[in-house]
């Protein structure tokens, strides 16, 4: 049994911390070595970026071919560990470039900051006094980032709600190129105390909303009959049917869209459990029912072709965080010709719509199965220990015999 009561753990080095796990029996000294870091740039930021730090876990990062959003042709940078997801992206969006590709909407980049206040004995007539106060709240919260109102940002709205026994106050502001975060939270925080001295309540919870609701993107995209097949248009108009129907299945399907649009987000340093969140929160109402349901739909035109759309919050910036910190997502948003968060948040809407679009193709076809196998064999071939050209042997073996597990690899790797 070990202790986790490591007293002064985190003001160890990086090597001090891999030396302590050691001295725990928890790793070995090659594992530990393995572990480290080189000295560098990378090194450094992963220190400054979280806490505890050992070392780093590469995701692999590559670049999705073929999307056309809004006219304009743009190669799509994405991190992800899951096989099949880039090279869906790539055939989904071929198939739909000859109609132009995926076409977009995006509200202003608005978030939302939440201010819980407590302890208020009249909650309607602290409501009409905050909602009076409008102006004022406003001229506060745009003393906070003069820079952000520099920039055309600032504060946009301001909305009160009673949520229970709280009133609820929503600073909604626009956030420009960032995701926003940091901007509205020091707006929530500042404005508390004279929150607390209008109302003469007390103020609780400071802190933006998820829920980016004021931030929406939508993505379009059509892809004809001629190219996929009038059975596909149908089978994928019935596999959007049954996940509005079911959230079992809608929860599946919105992964879907999450494996394309967290895979941006990780690329460009954005946040992608905030991402998730949005979306999944933003879904809880889209069922047939009323419930949760698909983020995005089809229907069939009048040509017979297959339209597709999706609608969801969008909270991604390229300032701030670990985009700007970080030398990887820099990277990636030079590979998009990324200038502005906006056409960011448009590429990544489109991106999870054509992910969506290729699954349930590939759903509605011969299942995911066959394609994704071939690249989970290689996956369970390196794990196996194989190198090199033996990576494809072994693998393409596994398949043949349809087993594709780590012992069959192992016994083939051994068979020479
Ligand atoms: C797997 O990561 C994603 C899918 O399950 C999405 C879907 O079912 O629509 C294939």
């Amino acid at each position: 049994m070990i202790s986790s009561r490591i007293a002064g753990f985190h003001n160890l080095s990086r090597a001090g911390r891999l030396e302590k796990l050691v001295e725990l029996g928890l790793l070995s000294e090659r594992e530990a070595a393995e572990l480290a870091l080189e000295a560098g740039p990378l090194a450094e930021l992963a220190d400054n970026l979280s806490e505890n730090v050992i070392g780093a876990v590469a995701v692999p990062l590559g670049v999705a071919t073929n999307l056309t959003v809004d006219g304009q042709d743009v190669l799509v940078a994405m991190a992800t560990e899951e096989s099949s997801v880039i090279a869906a992206v790539s055939n989904g969006a071929r198939a739909c470039r000859e109609l132009g590709g995926v076409f977009t909407e995006a509200d202003d980049p608005c978030m939302i900051a939440q201010v819980q206040i407590t302890g208020l004995a009249d909650l309607a007539a602290a409501k009409a006094q905050v909602e009076s106060l409008a102006g004022e709240i406003g001229k506060l919260c745009d003393a906070c980032d003069p820079m952000l109102v520099k920039l055309g940002g600032g504060f946009r709205d301001l909305e009160v709600r009673i949520c229970g026994p709280f009133l609820v106050v929503h600073l909604i502001v626009d956030v420009r190129d960032a995701m926003g975060a940091n901007a509205v939270n020091t707006m929530a925080e500042a404005l508390a105390p004279k929150l607390e001295g209008w109302t003469g309540g007390k103020v609780g919870l400071r802190i933006l909303s998820n829920l980016a609701d004021r931030r929406l993107v939508r993505a379009r995209a059509v892809w004809r009959a001629e190219e996929i097949g009038a059975d596909m248009v149908r089978g994928i108009v019935s596999a959007y049917e049954f996940a509005a129907h079911d959230p079992y299945r809608a929860a599946t399907h919105n992964k879907g869209i999450m494996n394309g649009i967290s895979a941006v987000a990780l690329a460009t340093g954005n946040d992608t459990r905030a991402l998730e969140a949005g979306a999944h929160a933003f879904a809880a109402t889209k069922g047939n029912a009323g419930g949760y349901g698909p983020l995005s739909r089809y229907g069939m035109t009048e040509d017979g072709d297959l339209w597709g759309e999706i609608e969801l919050p969008m909270a991604v910036g390229i300032v701030g965080g670990a985009t700007r910190a970080h030398p990887t997502a820099q990277k990636a948003l030079k590979i998009m010709g990324i200038t502005r968060g906006e056409r960011l948040g448009r590429i990544t809407a489109a991106v999870g719509l054509i992910q969506n679009f290729s699954a349930l193709r590939a759903l509605a076809g011969e299942g995911i199965q066959r394609g994704h196998m071939g690249l989970h064999a290689r996956n369970v071939a390196i794990v196996a220990g194989a190198k090199g050209a033996d990576i494809e042997r072994i693998a393409k073996l596994m398949i043949e015999r349809l087993e594709i597990r780590e012992d069959v690899a192992r016994a083939l790797l051994d068979e020479g």
